[in-house]
């Protein structure tokens, strides 16, 4: 699958059939995951990979009871590792660095999955201590984000976006200070935009 074709067609599922994820898909889901940036390359981050239908009930628990994350057959937990961004970065390691990197090994994961054909939601609503039960996760990891994977049970409706001249500001107009947006500029940049134009 293309590339534009993999973040046009990539929606949340919240539905999943029983069918197990092959393991080579598993495979290269967390090895795009591990091609994803990192401050500093520190991968400030660790993937909790759960399959087993007990403790993916106690994850949707977790999850404020969303129970559509037990039914997929594989759910992958990112989860931030501070101490490892800390070691060159300090504080912002700390506070930033380290979700960031979680962040977007979970994006690459997710964008994978899609290009394999298989079904995802990102899931942020979790009480972060329940889920480090549930995985068993050492002190001083930061669950951030879940991933539930696997065939779509359900044809999930576009969502729709804010148009890009609400969300982008063309900084530069050829003068010394920054002057934020024309709405002629932004309208230019509207127009070479693949995304939905309204909200
Ligand atoms: C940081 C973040 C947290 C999210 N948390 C949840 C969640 O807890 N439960 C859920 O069903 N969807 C969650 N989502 C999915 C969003 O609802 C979804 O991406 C958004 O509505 C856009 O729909 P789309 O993914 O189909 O484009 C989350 C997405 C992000 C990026």
């Amino acid at each position: 699958m293309d590339f534009f074709e993999v973040v046009t067609t990539r929606h949340s599922v919240r539905a999943f059939s029983a069918a197990a994820v092959e393991a080579d898909k598993v495979r290269q889901i967390l090895e795009a995951a591990n091609l994803s940036p990192s401050a500093g390359n520190l991968q400030a981050y660790e993937i909790y990979v759960v399959t087993q239908p007990s403790r993916r009930t106690e994850l949707a628990e977790a999850a404020l009871q969303q129970d559509f994350i037990a039914s997929a057959p594989i759910v992958f937990v990112f989860c931030a590792h501070p101490a490892r961004s800390e070691s060159k970065y300090g504080e912002r390691g700390v506070r930033l660095y380290a979700v960031q990197d979680a962040t977007i090994a979970c994006c690459f994961a997710m964008l994978a999955a899609t290009a394999l054909g298989l079904a995802t939601v990102w899931v942020g609503a979790f009480k972060d201590e329940a889920v480090r039960r549930v995985i068993g996760v050492p002190e001083g990891i930061v669950p951030v984000a879940m991933l539930p994977v696997g065939c779509a049970a359900e044809q999930p409706a576009p969502t729709s976006r804010r148009s890009l001249g609400q969300l982008v500001h063309q900084v530069d107009d050829g003068g010394e200070n920054p002057k934020h947006q024309t709405q002629n500029k932004v309208d230019s940049i509207n127009s070479i935009s693949r995304l939905p134009q309204s909200f």
